[in-house]
């Protein structure tokens, strides 16, 4: 298997579908930048599902084994039933996830289930309406949203919740969440504020540390840690000691994971990004569209790149300067 400067292996592809969302999550897309004058990428831009075909072929050859659909908000790019149906049959992935915010699952679940998608990350950061409203940039209450989380479980899907934690904003929902997922023994995964993007007004203060989030749990139930010593998982996994759920810590910030990075990403435009806090990507949309493009060539170009590839931007926070601009979320899927 083809392996990068650092040792890491390519097993997960996670394809951004659109940078669109319907929700303005102030971590991701703050309303006041993402508003009305912003300028997403036109539908000419994206790639087309055969162009994903050829990049999927190849990075199969490479080792991918797990794809993540994300965005922006996946359930909006038109056509995507049909997309994961070829993904299972075609490519025969062994692991289709998709990132949702979750807001039109209830009535999507039945086709995404049939069409052959395995799991669903649903992103919810608060019960209370107005805390989930405000975090949301649009005032949505999260009852759509647990709707559609109902209505995954009932297809038969595996069901995660991504829970963001600000502090001063909704780290009060902390336990509350717990409560709520683990009575309905879907795994819920706190996530540590990051500094992606260039407009969420990221400060260390605002970060509540997965330390402080597992204290927080711990004042209400007890639990065990989850032995991963062979495994290369973003999330710290713990379970309940009574055995009704499990629920992860994603410590990007407090305790980087970047030693077991084996993800690549894909804009909805086709750029080929290796790390998530990157400033600028590979331009495999330009390759595909090329006259003399050749499946081999392109194979050779991604391995290459691959072995060349040395981020590991977590690791380095600290010490390194910041990127003057780095990609935004919401455009590279998460
Ligand atoms: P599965 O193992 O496929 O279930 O997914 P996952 O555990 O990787 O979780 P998911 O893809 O839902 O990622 C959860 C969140 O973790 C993302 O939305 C990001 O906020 C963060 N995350 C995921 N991958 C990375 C990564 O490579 N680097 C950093 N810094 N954060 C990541
Ligand atoms: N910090 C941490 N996680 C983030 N996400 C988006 N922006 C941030 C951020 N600044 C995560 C959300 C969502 C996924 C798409 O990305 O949890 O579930
Ligand atoms: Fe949309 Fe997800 Fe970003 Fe929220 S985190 S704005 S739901 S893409
Ligand atoms: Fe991978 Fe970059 Fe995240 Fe490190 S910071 S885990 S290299 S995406």
């Amino acid at each position: 298997m083809i392996k990068d400067q650092l040792g890491r292996g390519l097993t997960d592809l996670r394809i951004s579908l659109t940078d669109r969302c319907n929700l303005r999550c102030s971590y991701c897309m703050p309303k006041e930048i993402f508003g009305p004058d912003y300028v997403f990428l036109r539908k000419a831009e994206w790639l087309r599902f055969s162009e994903l075909d050829d990049l999927v072929a190849a990075f199969v050859r490479l080792g991918v084994r797990k794809i993540r659909l994300t965005g922006g908000e996946p359930l909006l790019r038109p056509g995507l039933a049909k997309y994961i149906h070829g993904l299972k049959h075609l490519h025969r992935i062994e692991d289709i996830a998709m990132t949702t915010n979750g807001l039109r699952l209830a009535e999507r679940a039945g086709e995404l289930k049939l069409a052959g998608l395995d799991r669903v990350t649903v992103s919810l950061d608060a019960l209370d309406p107005e805390i989930a409203g405000t975090m949301n940039g649009r005032g949505v209450s999260p009852r759509a949203v647990l709707a559609g989380i109902a209505a995954a479980q009932h297809e038969g899907f595996q069901v995660k919740v991504n829970m963001v934690v600000e502090r001063g904003v909704n780290d009060g929902e902390i336990l509350p969440m717990a409560r709520y997922f683990k009575q309905r023994g879907i795994s819920l995964r706190f996530i540590e504020f990051m500094d992606v993007g260039n407009h969420n007004g990221w400060k260390m203060e605002r970060v509540v540390s997965g330390r402080e989030i597992l204290s927080a749990i711990q004042t209400e139930f007890e639990v065990e840690a989850v032995d991963l010593s062979s495994s290369q998982q973003v999330a710290k996994r713990y379970r309940y000691a009574d055995g009704s759920a499990e629920f992860g810590l994603i410590t990007s910030v407090t305790q980087p994971f970047c030693g077991g990075c084996t993800r690549a990403r894909i804009s909805a435009d086709g750029k080929l990004y290796t790390c998530l806090f990157a400033s600028s990507g590979l331009d495999l949309k330009q390759i595909l569209r090329a006259n003399d493009y050749d499946r081999d060539q392109l194979f050779g170009l991604l391995s290459r790149h691959w072995g060349a590839r040395g981020d590991r931007y977590s690791e380095l926070r600290s010490q390194t300067k910041q990127a003057a601009h780095k990609v935004e979320m919401s455009y590279i899927g998460g």
